[in-house]
Order: C-alpha cells, then sequence, then structure tokens
C-alpha cells in the first residue's frame, strides 16, 4: 500500500458520489490510500455506514467523510460541497459517479428488455434528474472553488457507446449520452484554467450490485470493480494536468505498462466529435 502521507493525491481532497456502491467503494479506498482526503455522497445512508466501516477496519477512516446526498437534487449537490469545503477545503478532484441501474425498474432488465409501457414518466424524471443533471449540480457547485484555486479534477463516469444506444435501454442509456455530450463541452470550456475534465467508463458489465444476479451473467466473466481504480488515480494525479477531453477504458489499462502509457494505450476524445460539425453554418465557422 502507498503511504497516505506520501501518497499522489496527498493534500487533495476529492468529493465521489455514489461512493457507497460498488466502483464507489473501490474508488475511496484508491483515493484514500493515495493520500486524498475523502467526501463519499451516497444516497443510501446505511450503506455509507458499512463503508465507514470498512475505511476504519482497513485503517483508512481519518480522512474520510460521508455525508448522504441525494444528488438528483441541486440543494443537496451545493450543501455537500460546503460540507466537504469546510471539513477539508476544496474538493479539488469530483468524481461524478453516483447513478440508477435499470434494475431500479426491474432487476431481469438483462435477460428481458424493458419496453416503453414499463417506464413511467416520473422514472423517467428520476433517472434523468439522477443520472444526467446530477453530475452537472455537483459540477455547478464546485467549479467555481476549483476555477479560484486554479486546480481541478472532474471525471465523469459514463458508460460504453453500446449501451447509450441500446434498444430498450431507457432512461439509463441516453441519460449517460447527455453526461458524455456535457463532459466533452465541459473539458473546452475549461481548458487552459488547470481544470480538466475527462470520462472514465469501465468498457462492460462489472462485478457490482447495478448487474444484479438475475442478469444471468457468470460474475467471474464480469469487470472488477477494483478495475477503475487506476485510471483514476492517475487522472487525479496526473501532474500536468494536461490530460483533458479524454474518455478511458478501465478494462483496457495495461498494469504491466508504465502508467502514462497505459494511459495512453486505453484513451480517446470524450464522446464523437468526429461526427461534431454542421453541414452548413451561416456566416461560415460557429464561434470558439
Ligand atoms: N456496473 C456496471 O456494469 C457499469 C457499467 C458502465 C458504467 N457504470 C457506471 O458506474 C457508476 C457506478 O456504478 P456501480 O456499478 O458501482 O453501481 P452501484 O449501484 O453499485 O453504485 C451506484 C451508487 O449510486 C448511488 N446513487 C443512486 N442514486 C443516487 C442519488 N440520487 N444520489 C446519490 N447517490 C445515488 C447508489 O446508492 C449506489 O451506491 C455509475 O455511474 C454507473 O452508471 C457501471
Amino acid at each position: 500500500m502507498a503511504d497516505p502521507e506520501r501518497g499522489q493525491l496527498a493534500g487533495r481532497t476529492a468529493a465521489i458520489t455514489g461512493a457507497a456502491g460498488g466502483f464507489g467503494r473501490e474508488l475511496v479506498f484508491g483515493l484514500l490510500r493515495e493520500g486524498a482526503a475523502v467526501a463519499a455522497l451516497d444516497i443510501d445512508e446505511r450503506r455509507l455506514e458499512s463503508l465507514k466501516d470498512e475505511c476504519s477496519e482497513r485503517g483508512l477512516a481519518a480522512r474520510l467523510a460521508t455525508f448522504r446526498t441525494d444528488i438528483s437534487r441541486y440543494e443537496d449537490c451545493a450543501e455537500a460541497i460546503s460540507r466537504t469545503r469546510a471539513r477539508f477545503g476544496g474538493p479539488d478532484i469530483l468524481i461524478n459517479n453516483g447513478a440508477m441501474g435499470m434494475s431500479v425498474i426491474r432487476r431481469d432488465h438483462m435477460a428481458r428488455l424493458i419496453d416503453i409501457q414499463e417506464i413511467s414518466p416520473e422514472m423517467w424524471d428520476r433517472f434523468t434528474a439522477t443520472n444526467y443533471s446530477g453530475a452537472w449540480y455537483m459540477t455547478r457547485a464546485a467549479i467555481d472553488g476549483m476555477l479560484a484555486a486554479g486546480w481541478g479534477r472532474i471525471v465523469n463516469v459514463t458508460t460504453s457507446f453500446f449501451t447509450m444506444l441500446r434498444t430498450r435501454f431507457h432512461p439509463y442509456g441516453p441519460a449517460k449520452a447527455g453526461m458524455e455530450a456535457m463532459s466533452a463541452g465541459h473539458a473546452e470550456e475549461f481548458a487552459g484554467t488547470g481544470v480538466t475534465v475527462n470520462v472514465v467508463v469501465p468498457g462492460g458489465p462489472a462485478d457490482t450490485p447495478m448487474v444484479p444476479e438475475e442478469s444471468g451473467f457468470d460474475r467471474q466473466a464480469l469487470i472488477a470493480p477494483s478495475a477503475m481504480v487506476p485510471p483514476m488515480v492517475w487522472l487525479c494525479a496526473q501532474a500536468g494536468g494536461d490530460a483533458t477531453g479524454h474518455r478511458y477504458i478501465a478494462a483496457d489499462w495495461d498494469s504491466s505498462l508504465e502508467p502514462d502509457a497505459a494511459a495512453a494505450a486505453c484513451r480517446a476524445p470524450i464522446a464523437w466529435p468526429d461526427l461534431a460539425h454542421n453541414p452548413v453554418w451561416p456566416g461560415g465557422r460557429p464561434a470558439e
């Protein structure tokens, strides 16, 4: 284990949403091990308590705070950021990882896909507020502090393009597509300020509670939740801060390589920039 006092993230504060879930817990452990102070945010208080216990057992609880936060509500996000700032300063790092999975609608949704008639308008709104607006709310609440400090890392966890476009995978897929597009725009908006914006995806279904047993997968064949940690730590620690506007596929991270080489081998630009041009624009090109 890295010495937290000398870890790559010593002196930094991270706010992580969905922190009590499958990936979230591993990210909390990983960032604490690297010396960051961590505000673990989740809607599920019971799971936050067990996260706290597990951090204590691992000797990692000294720089951990847990705040119950519903990211589908802007007021909760703003409060989580101010409580984080009051406790540790920052946050310098924001990981937008919290989300609802399709099993909220039906647990066997992978084996038997979900038709539009099964989705109530209220459910659509809840998904989009959580899986799309939540990342914007957190970014909106945290960005001024990062810009004032001239340093920030925002990492958004979206999903594979396959899932975004998959039939009968609504509202999850389209909400994540919105988050991906927002990430591209924010990377450009904050370029040159010291605040970077990147996307990390696992690269396929992972062995977390979001993929229920009813999916029928061999759990051993699923991506391990710890796969998200190396690209995330590299991005958050990355001293030069020149990695922005990228999308990293965690399953493709090759630990036998030096971290810079592993990062270069598993990244592409965020979203679908090759398609992002207008065939027609009055007067020539849009303002940059
Ligand atoms: N597991 C996969 O196969 C997979 C694949 C691609 C992307 N992802 C993404 O990875 C991220 C983490 O997912 P996971 O697999 O660890 O799932 P998970 O269900 O284990 O964790 C998600 C966490 O988000 C929390 N959450 C849900 N609604 C919330 C709200 N309104 N406010 C705050 N927290 C809320 C849940 O309580 C849970 O702890 C998600 O963004 C997910 O979309 C997962």
